[in-house]
């Protein structure tokens, strides 16, 4: 009666294998220890759909959402400070872009206006630290 305990025994450990290996693989980025506020916001409460680096996420593109490309050095430039503070605050939904969510009710406007600087310095040549 050993075998029926070895199957289990390995079952166990395959399962164990899968998820583990799952966790890891699909891990969220963690923001370096000494990162600034505003990095800290983008990365926690931003990255999961644009991205560490606002290419946008394949997390996004799994649910279908289209956060575009912010890396991209004309993407954000030509938007005025006030019309990204907005989207950032109020959402998407008033002006078409429904996949956008509202941070105004969970953030500053302090921290709104150093996400939108963030935003926009992610299409910059030298970007953000990247990692
Ligand atoms: C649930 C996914 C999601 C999250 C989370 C999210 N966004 Fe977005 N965001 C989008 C989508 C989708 C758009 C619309 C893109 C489009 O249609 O051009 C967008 C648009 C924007 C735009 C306007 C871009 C433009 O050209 O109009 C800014 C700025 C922006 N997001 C900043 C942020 C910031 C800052 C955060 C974190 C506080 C954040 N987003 C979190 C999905 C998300």
């Amino acid at each position: 009666m050993r075998r029926p305990l070895l199957v289990l025994v390995l079952a166990l450990a395959g399962i164990g294998a899968f998820t583990g290996g799952l966790a890891w693989l699909l891990d969220t980025p963690r923001p370096p220890a000494q990162a600034p506020r505003v990095e800290r916001l983008w990365i926690g409460l931003c990255a999961t759909c644009h991205g560490v680096d606002g290419r946008g996420s394949w997390r996004a593109a799994l649910f279908l959402i289209r956060p575009g490309d912010f890396s991209a050095p004309r993407s954000l430039r030509d938007e005025s400070d006030q019309y990204l503070f907005d989207v950032i605050k109020y959402g998407g939904a008033p002006i078409g872009k429904p996949g956008m969510p509202a941070f105004g009710s969970s953030l500053s406007d302090a921290d709104v206006e150093a996400l939108v600087t963030y935003a926009r310095g992610l299409g910059r040549p030298t970007g953000p630290p990247r990692r």
